[in-house]
């Protein structure tokens, strides 16, 4: 009997292709609705192996219900979905998709900072909404990305992607991560900093850590008081690194420039959440690796760890 495989949200059938050759596969029917949790408890129960996505979380009580599981294969480089422990504990493989979105995700965030800094969404709705009465000094004016300074928290390949942008608009770079990457350093032109101090002597802060239990919250009053009344904040990793009510209380008060979010402590965030009431806010729904030809990688990763598992070989991409 083949094995069997739960992919938890539509993908395309050609990215499952090969995967179907060794294993049956059961696929949740829904692109745009994540999975319900009885569906999974039932389905689990039958699989050697989980194709998921962020959206799901892959807890302890899920995996006790499946005996069978081999490997669960998230289609994301972040993992914040998955108990790393109870996985392995179980001696469950837990596989991500890094790389394959460095650029596509260095691309966003650098459209989410030139959106902020120069007003994009909402110059373009002033316009749409008849409010252009005439060329104006001062009009929608923003600030200056070129040869501003540009402070990355969290320097992996994504941060690379994003510091190398930032050398063609001319920006000063500084970075703090957990590490020291001397290496990075010379290769691109960024300087270490303690993480006050890039937060102190930025005018973008771009975060980029991974959601752990050491960066829940990591960025908070105290940290959004240390930066640049004209400052930017930018988030494209995941929302609960930043504290969302001391951010609007920071924005509100002006204690800070704008922010780029794309990424929230809820998903989807409410519409009546305060960040949504300011001008200076632009909010997009999760959407750093989203290109076509991305996702298709991602996705195609995810199936061949499993497929490489259930042909009796290692992970591509392991975590655990
Ligand atoms: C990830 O991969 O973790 C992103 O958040 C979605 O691309």
């Amino acid at each position: 009997m083949k094995p069997k495989t739960l992919v938890t949200r539509w993908l395309p059938a050609d990215v499952l292709a090969r995967l179907k050759t060794v294993s049956d596969v059961t696929m949740w029917p829904e692109a745009d609705q994540p999975a319900t949790r009885d569906f999974l408890y039932r389905e689990i129960a039958q699989v050697d192996a989980v194709l998921s996505m962020l959206t799901d979380q892959m807890d302890e009580t899920l995996m006790s219900h499946g005996d069978h599981l081999r490997i669960i294969a998230n289609m994301a480089v972040g993992y914040d979905n998955i108990d790393l422990q109870a996985a392995k504990q179980r001696a469950i493989h837990v596989t991500t998709t890094p790389d394959v979105l460095n650029e596509t995700t260095a691309d966003l965030t650098f459209a989410l900072l030139l959106a902020v800094a120069r007003k994009i969404p909402e110059s373009s709705e002033f316009l749409r909404s008849g409010q252009w009465q005439s060329w104006s000094p001062f009009l929608l004016a923003g600030q200056d990305v070129y040869g501003a300074t540009l402070g990355l928290i969290g320097m992996g390949r994504i941060g690379e992607g994003v510091a190398r942008r930032a050398r063609g608009f001319g920006m000063k770079l500084i970075y703090h991560n957990r590490q020291r990457k001397t290496e990075t350093e010379v290769d691109l032109g960024v300087s270490y900093e303690t993480l006050d101090g890039v937060l102190q002597l930025s005018d973008y802060v771009v975060v980029l850590t991974p959601l752990t239990q050491e960066t829940h919250h990591l960025i908070g009053e105290r940290e959004l008081q240390l930066m640049k009344k004209t400052a930017i904040l930018i988030n494209v990793s995941r929302g609960p690194v930043v504290d969302e009510v001391a951010l609007y209380r920071a924005l509100h008060q002006g204690q800070l420039y704008g922010a780029g979010l794309d990424v929230f402590e809820q998903e989807p965030i409410a519409l009546s959440h305060p960040l949504l009431t300011l001008p200076n806010v632009v909010a997009l729904p999760h959407i750093g690796s989203a290109s076509i030809a991305t996702r298709r990688k991602m996705a195609q990763l995810a199936a061949d760890n499993i497929y490489e598992v259930l042909i009796g070989n290692s992970p591509l991409t392991p975590i655990v």
